[in-house]
C-alpha cells in the first residue's frame, strides 16, 4: 500500500477501505509516513469528506493507537458526556456531582481547552490542590467509592488525535464534520463508557457556525456511537454568547459552584438539567428527559449534588473550603468595568471574541508551552435580551497586567451589539438526535 495511492483516491473523490484507512493512521503514528502526505490527505478529506463507514473506520483506527481505558469493575451504567467546545462552558463541573448525587457512576476523562475553548481540566486546577493526574486503579477505586471522578487524559489515550489534531490546527483542517467526529468519538470510546451524552455547540463561539452542520455533527457521532456498540445521544446548543456570566478558570468554578447552592445563571442550569437528565435516562435512574429533571432538581434543593461536589473534590485534594469560603480559590489583582458606549438592548455577545478575551489575559493557551493564569477571565454583567443604559457596566475583567486589561476592555466592549429594537429571545437548546437503534 502506497500513501501516495490513498491521497490520489480521495482527491478523486473515491471511498477508501478499512485497510487503507488504518494504514494511514499506523503508519502516521510509526513515522513511517510523514507531516506532508498526512496534510494532503486531510485536505482531500476536508474537500470529499468521509461516509459514515469511512468515519467510523477512522474513529476506530485513532481509538486503537492507544490504550482504552477498562471500567468494567464500576458497577452500573458508566455514562459519559462531551462538549464539542464553547465558551464559559462549565456544564461538566455541574454534572459530574449532580449526576453521580443521583447514582450514576461517572469516570471522566477530560481535555484541557483548545483555541479559544475552556477545558475541564484547567478549570479544576484553579482549585487550590486539586490533582488531575490519576493512577488507573486510584481513578476506578474512587468512581467505585463516591460515584465520580475526573482525570487528565493521558497521552496513551488516542495519541493519534493529538499528532492529527496539531497537524489540523496548522493546516486549516480542523472544521471537517468527518474528522471532528472521529476525534471526539475515538476519545470518548477509549475512554470507555457505556454511553454518551454529547453537547454540540452551534453559534459564533463554537466549531459548528450553522445549525445545519450542527446537526450534521451531531449526526455522524451518534452514527459512530451505534455502529460500536455505545448508546450515544446528542443535544444542540446554542453558543452565540458565552454560557452563564463567567468565563475563565477560577470564576467559572465559583459559577458552577453557586448553581449547584442553586443559584446559577438561567442558561447555564437549563442545559445541565437537560444533559444530565439524558445521561439519567441512558443510565436506567430516569423514565423520560422530564422525570431526570425533577430529580436533578430535587437533588440540587436538598444540597446533594453540593456535598456530593464536595466530596469529590476533596477525594482529588483540592480544598473543599472554596464552596464556603471566599478568598480560598485564586483572584485576580485587578478588576474593570467595561462600560456601554451606547443605550439599548443587547443584541449579541459574540463569544469567540470573548473566549480570545479570556486567552489573552493568560485564561486559556496561546500556544503549547503558555502557563494558564487561573484568576483571570471576564464577568458579563449583561447578556443578550437586557436593556443597558450608555456607560453602565457591560463586564468587568478580572486581570493581572495593566496592558493585558486596556487591550481587553476595548475587545469585550466591541463584543457586545447594541440596538434600539428588542431582540427576539433566542433558543438555548436547538434541537437533539436520538440514539440510533
Ligand atoms: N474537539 C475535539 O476533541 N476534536 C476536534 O476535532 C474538535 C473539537
Amino acid at each position: 500500500m502506497r500513501m501516495y495511492d490513498i491521497i490520489l483516491k480521495k482527491r478523486d473523490g473515491m471511498e477508501l477501505t478499512t485497510a487503507e484507512i488504518q494504514y494511514f493512521i499506523n503508519s502516521y503514528m510509526s513515522g513511517s509516513i510523514q507531516d506532508y502526505q498526512v496534510s494532503a490527505l486531510l485536505m482531500a478529506i476536508y474537500f470529499r469528506g468521509l461516509n459514515e463507514r469511512e468515519t467510523t473506520d477512522l474513529t476506530m483506527a485513532i481509538c486503537d493507537s492507544g490504550e482504552r481505558a477498562d471500567l468494567s469493575a464500576i458497577p452500573g451504567v458508566k455514562v459519559d458526556k462531551h462538549s464539542t467546545g464553547g465558551v464559559g462552558d462549565k456544564t461538566t463541573l455541574v454534572l459530574v456531582p449532580l449526576a453521580a448525587a443521583a447514582g450514576v457512576p461517572v469516570a471522566k476523562m477530560s481535555g484541557r481547552g483548545l483555541g479559544h475553548t475552556g477545558g475541564t481540566v484547567d478549570k479544576l486546577e484553579s482549585i487550590p490542590g486539586f490533582k488531575v493526574d490519576l493512577g488507573t486503579a486510584q481513578f476506578i477505586d474512587q468512581v467505585r467509592r463516591i460515584g465520580a471522578a475526573v482525570a487528565a487524559q493521558t497521552g496513551r489515550l488516542a495519541p493519534a488525535d493529538k499528532k492529527l489534531y496539531a497537524l489540523r490546527d496548522v493546516t486549516a483542517t480542523v472544521d471537517s464534520i468527518p474528522l471532528i467526529a472521529s476525534s471526539v468519538m475515538s476519545k470518548k470510546i477509549a475512554s470507555g463508557a457505556d454511553a454518551i451524552v454529547l453537547d454540540v455547540k452551534v453559534g459564533s463561539g463554537a466549531f459548528m457556525r450553522d445549525q445545519q452542520s450542527a446537526l450534521k455533527l451531531a449526526r455522524a457521532m451518534v452514527d459512530i456511537g451505534s455502529r460500536v456498540g455505545r448508546r450515544t445521544v446528542a443535544l444542540i446548543t446554542n453558543m452565540d454568547q458565552p454560557l452563564g456570566f463567567a468565563t475563565g478558570n477560577a470564576l467559572e468554578v465559583k459559577e458552577a459552584i453557586d448553581t449547584l447552592k442553586g443559584r446559577g445563571p438561567q442558561d447555564l442550569l437549563e442545559i445541565c438539567l437537560e444533559l444530565g437528565a439524558t445521561m439519567l435516562l441512558l443510565a436506567g435512574k430516569a423514565d423520560n428527559v422530564q422525570g431526570g429533571k425533577e430529580i436533578l432538581i430535587d437533588l440540587l434543593k436538598s444540597g446533594q449534588a453540593l456535598n456530593k461536589f464536595i466530596e469529590f473534590i476533596s477525594a482529588q485534594g483540592g480544598d473543599p473550603r472554596v464552596t464556603r469560603e471566599d478568598g480560598v480559590l485564586p483572584a485576580a489583582e485587578l478588576t474593570a468595568a467595561v462600560p456601554a458606549p451606547s443605550s439599548g438592548y443587547i443584541r449579541a455577545i459574540n463569544a469567540a471574541m470573548i473566549g480570545r478575551s479570556a486567552m489573552l489575559l493568560g485564561a486559556g493557551r496561546e500556544n503549547k508551552e503558555s502557563q494558564i493564569d487561573p484568576a483571570v477571565g471576564i464577568v458579563l454583567q449583561k447578556k443578550a435580551g437586557d436593556t443597558v443604559k450608555a456607560g453602565e457596566t457591560l463586564a468587568l475583567v478580572h486581570a493581572n497586567s495593566t496592558e493585558r486589561l486596556d487591550q481587553v476592555k476595548e475587545h469585550v466592549q466591541s463584543a457586545y451589539q447594541i440596538s434600539a429594537d428588542k431582540p427576539e429571545p433566542a433558543r438555548l437548546i436547538l434541537g437533539s438526535v436520538p440514539e440510533k437503534l
